[in-house]
């Protein structure tokens, strides 16, 4: 802690020297940077600290051990086990963000608690709409009284194609340390073929086929294509296959259909007009993409749940549970309505931690004192 303190007040007391010469610009221009930096470093760190706390003297000392009780968790028939996800485009490619890969070193994001799906590549590559230097016009906050409640986002699967993941994140996988889930999507199954063999040299746990993007423009998939599309898929998967359907697919004609193709069912954000139907989004407006693009989180939740609850009804192949929001989520899912797996996607916009923060605390609840 002491090396925060150093680290924050000398940038204070600048702002605070400056400001009686009567140089107010400058003043106020040290007096952001050291807002910024504060945040910027102190928080993380102080976060960092409460995290190891835990660890030590929580999750690893010989005085604690695991709650007995049995969890419902995802088990693949190669035998990989999962109960938390990262959403497609989390964690980019697996490993993070620029902004992420810092957290990840300070062990604010840990990506080992996860099973974390890569964001989709297409054949052809896609432009879409996401510019790295203003992602403001394909990503926006959504506030409701003052409170960050989603995301609505219509990157358009922006992505280098599966050709330039294989080679340039490939040889950085390793899922017995961070395990990564690869993504497929295309309006050919042809595309989704050749995608599905190159991630076959890869070394992901899963293979997740996204049968519909809402911000790509195209009409959503038809429930036959969609099947027709899974099965092409597992065909020539070397690797456990996922389905991700929109909540607006006809999932209760697919999911039965998907019986011995998927091991598990996941669920994508929820087109603009249907969670706001009188409102123009953000995104149609200044610095917009133009298009209304999808909501996620909290917002989303009334219609990712509605969903999730419907499958998991059915009894057929596990579903993850989507739109984790709150620790309060993760226990209502898990340990409530016993969901054997939730997943964490726009809650790390923009606060990336938190997800990995709420893993912990779930774990930290499950753990009791030996008797
Ligand atoms: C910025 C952004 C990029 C996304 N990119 C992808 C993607 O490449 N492929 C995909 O299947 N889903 C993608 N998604 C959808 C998320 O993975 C997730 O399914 C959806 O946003 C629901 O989020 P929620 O669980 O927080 O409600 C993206 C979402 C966001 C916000």
């Amino acid at each position: 802690m002491r090396a925060i303190d150093k680290a924050a007040r000398p940038n204070i007391t600048i702002a605070v020297i400056i400001k009686p010469n009567g140089d107010r610009s400058q003043a106020t221009t040290i007096g952001s940077i050291s807002v910024i930096m504060f945040f910027i470093y102190y928080t993380p760190i102080k976060l960092h600290n409460q995290y190891n706390y835990v660890n030590k003297n929580i999750r690893s000392s010989s005085q604690f051990t695991p709650d007995k009780k049995e969890k419902a968790v995802i088990t693949l028939s190669n035998g990989f086990s999962f109960e938390f996800v990262t959403g497609s485009g989390s964690l980019k490619y697996g490993l993070g963000w620029a902004h992420e890969r810092l957290l990840i070193r300070l062990g604010l994001i840990n990506p080992r608690l996860f099973a974390n799906v890569m964001k989709t590549p297409t054949i052809p590559p896609r432009k879409g709409n996401y510019v790295w230097w203003h992602p403001w016009t394909c990503i926006r906050p959504i506030f409701e009284g003052g409170k960050l409640v989603g995301i609505v986002n219509s990157v358009g699967l922006t992505n280098p194609g599966p050709d330039w993941v294989a080679e340039h994140v490939g040889p950085k996988l390793d899922s017995k340390k961070v395990p990564v889930i690869a993504s497929v999507h295309g309006e050919e199954t042809a595309g989704i073929r050749i995608a599905n063999r190159i991630f076959n040299d890869i070394d992901v746990v899963a293979v997740e086929l996204n049968a519909w993007c809402p911000n790509t423009g195209n009409q959503i998939s038809d429930s036959d294509t969609v099947i027709r599309q899974a099965e092409a898929v597992k065909e020539e998967s070397a690797h456990p296959v996922l389905v991700k359907l929109s909540p607006v697919h006809d999932f209760l004609y697919i999911v039965p259909r998907l019986v011995g193709i998927a091991e598990a069912i996941d669920i994508n954000s929820v087109p603009w007009p249907i969670v706001f139907p009188n409102r123009k989004s953000p995104l149609q407006g200044f610095f917009g993409c133009g298009m209304p693009g999808a909501v996620s989180g909290k917002k989303a939740q009334p219609h990712t749940w509605a969903c999730a609850r419907e499958i998991k009804r059915m009894g057929l192949i596990p579903v993850i549970c989507p739109s984790m929001w709150s620790l309060e989520d993760v226990v209502q899912m898990l340990d409530s309505e016993k969901f054997p797996a939730v997943s964490f996607a726009s809650r790390h916009i923009p606060f990336a931690w938190l997800p990995t923060r709420y893993v912990r605390q779930y774990q930290a609840l499950h753990w009791k004192v030996a008797e």
